[in-house]
């Protein structure tokens, strides 16, 4: 067993967690942060995305104890806030149809969190190349591409 002290959402976090477990089995068990969405585990549909020190990053193929002293920010952490308003982002993604079973949806907005955070006005091919680490099945990329525009725009 090891302990590692992360920051989780803003909030200090001291875990104790098995040499193989990894950052997303321990977010969405001892940590209860489930809206990080568990698919293939193999770094493929970017269902498990987290911001790590702000960049986005696959939590199913990271190692919990080797997050000592990272930031980790989850979908929780990003909304809605204490007032149940929507990030907008988030708010971007409803406006936009962009949702259908919303199983991809935190891992979508954590990433355009970092993209928009990198590049305030990306093109639609910048859109499509960034989220290649992200899968929908259900709803096609248009909505999704509409829905990052519209939240760029809001931020600008
Ligand atoms: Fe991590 Fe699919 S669950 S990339």
């Amino acid at each position: 067993m090891t302990s590692v002290s992360l920051s989780v959402n803003g909030r200090q976090r001291m875990i104790d967690c098995q040499p193989g477990d990894t950052l997303l089995e321990t977010l969405r068990g001892p940590l209860g942060l489930t809206g990080t969405k568990s698919g293939c585990e193999i770094g493929y549909c970017g269902a498990c995305t987290v911001l790590i020190d702000g960049a986005a990053a696959h939590s199913c193929c990271l190692l919990a104890a080797t997050m000592d002293g990272r930031e980790i920010t989850t979908i929780e952490g990003i909304g809605p806030d204490e007032n149940e308003s929507l990030d907008p982002v988030q708010a971007a993604f409803l406006e936009t149809g962009a949702v259908q079973c919303g199983y991809c949806t935190p891992g979508f907005v954590i990433a355009v969190k970092a993209l928009l955070a990198e590049n305030p006005a990306p093109s639609e091919a910048e859109i499509r190349r960034y989220l290649t680490g992200n899968i929908c099945r259900c709803s096609g990329f248009v909505a999704i591409v509409r829905a990052v525009a519209a939240a760029a725009e809001s931020a600008r």
